[in-house]
């Protein structure tokens, strides 16, 4: 390699930034040059504005090119390219195949999430989400047949957790809710939004440190502050209720004991501890860097030991909606 050409290679080095295969494939064409890394060097694979072809990323993934590189200065171009994609998909959501375009708007949705939570005090970015959220629950609840294909397909996408967990829980949470029937559409849409945005407060720690084993005791404090902490991002700027907000901050209030008292039950309401509930079988049936998921079989037995007592309708419910979903 000449100097000029190491002195290139090098200052690419600098100035790229990692991008996941995901993020290309909502592209229609490149906003910047793409490059990938092979045989120790930077080469570049898509030049800017090329469009962008499947059948060349196929390549690229069955070459093991799960990552690309972007200049960092142009990432907010890639943002906004996909941004549109979702705004365009939630016009036309109910037109076409429901579980194919529901699956591609719920991974824009997340992909969305992550760049809130990189600055979760982007106002315009926070209401985007909010009012295509909405419109989602309510593509959901008029065919809730395509619920199970969305959460499966979901689940296979390896989003990070901080991500997935409030977008699994709230999906089944939806599920569950709309099987007990005791719950009108317009709160039907409204747990599912509380849920989806409870836990945006983890935002304040790097993902980084969720990859870690075991969290620092000043980062394991702001990690339980997280459900204030999304109070705070969320309140005077979306337009969620007080109660909304409440249910929120509680949402890691209830121990086990608690949930199963009808005293704490009347104090939290129900909606929490449905909320609280299904956050946790989400979480107990998921890896974990500390440690390894559960199997749904022991997560039920949890739900069983909350509900049984004072909710055996409910409890029915909750196994014949997981038996439907996982059949
Ligand atoms: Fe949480």
């Amino acid at each position: 390699m000449s100097f000029i050409e190491l002195w290139q290679q090098n200052t690419l080095s600098l100035s790229l930034t990692r991008l996941s295969m995901r993020e290309v494939l909502y592209l229609d064409h490149a906003p910047c040059p793409i490059y990938i890394f092979e045989n120790g060097i930077f080469q570049k694979e898509f030049d800017e504005g090329e469009m962008i072809n499947i059948e060349r990323l196929k390549t690229l993934l069955a070459h093991k090119h799960g990552v690309v590189f972007v200049p960092h200065k142009d990432k907010d171009k890639i943002a906004l390219q996909w941004r549109n994609k979702l705004i365009r998909l939630n016009r036309s959501l109910s037109m076409g195949d429901p579980l194919k375009k529901g699956c591609q708007q719920l991974n824009l949705l997340s992909m969305a999430l992550s760049k809130l939570y990189d600055d979760p005090l982007q106002d315009a970015l926070l209401m985007e989400q909010f009012q295509v959220l909405k419109n989602f629950a309510s593509f959901l609840l008029d065919d809730m047949a395509v619920l199970r294909g969305i959460y499966n397909n979901y689940s296979k996408q390896n989003f990070h957790y901080t991500i997935a967990q409030p977008t699994l829980s709230s999906l089944l949470l939806l599920g569950f809710l709309k099987k007990t029937g005791a719950f009108s559409e317009r709160d039907l849409e409204k747990y599912f939004t509380l849920s989806y945005f409870k836990d945006i407060g983890m935002s304040f720690l790097s993902e980084d440190k969720y990859n870690l084993p075991q969290l620092g005791t000043r980062d394991k404090i702001l990690f339980d502050r997280h459900p204030e902490e999304s109070v705070n991002i969320l309140k005077q700027r979306l337009p969620i209720s007080n109660d909304g907000l409440l249910v929120i901050k509680n949402h890691h209030k209830l121990s086990h004991q608690q949930m199963q008292s009808p005293h704490e039950l009347a104090l939290y309401g129900l909606e929490t501890v449905f909320i609280t509930l299904t956050d946790i079988i989400t979480a107990m049936t998921s890896d974990r860097p500390y440690r390894k998921k559960l199997s749904l079989y022991e997560a039920l037995q949890f739900g069983q030991g909350i509900l049984q007592n004072s909710y055996s309708r409910e409890y029915r419910l909750l196994i014949l909606f997981f038996k439907e979903l996982f059949q």
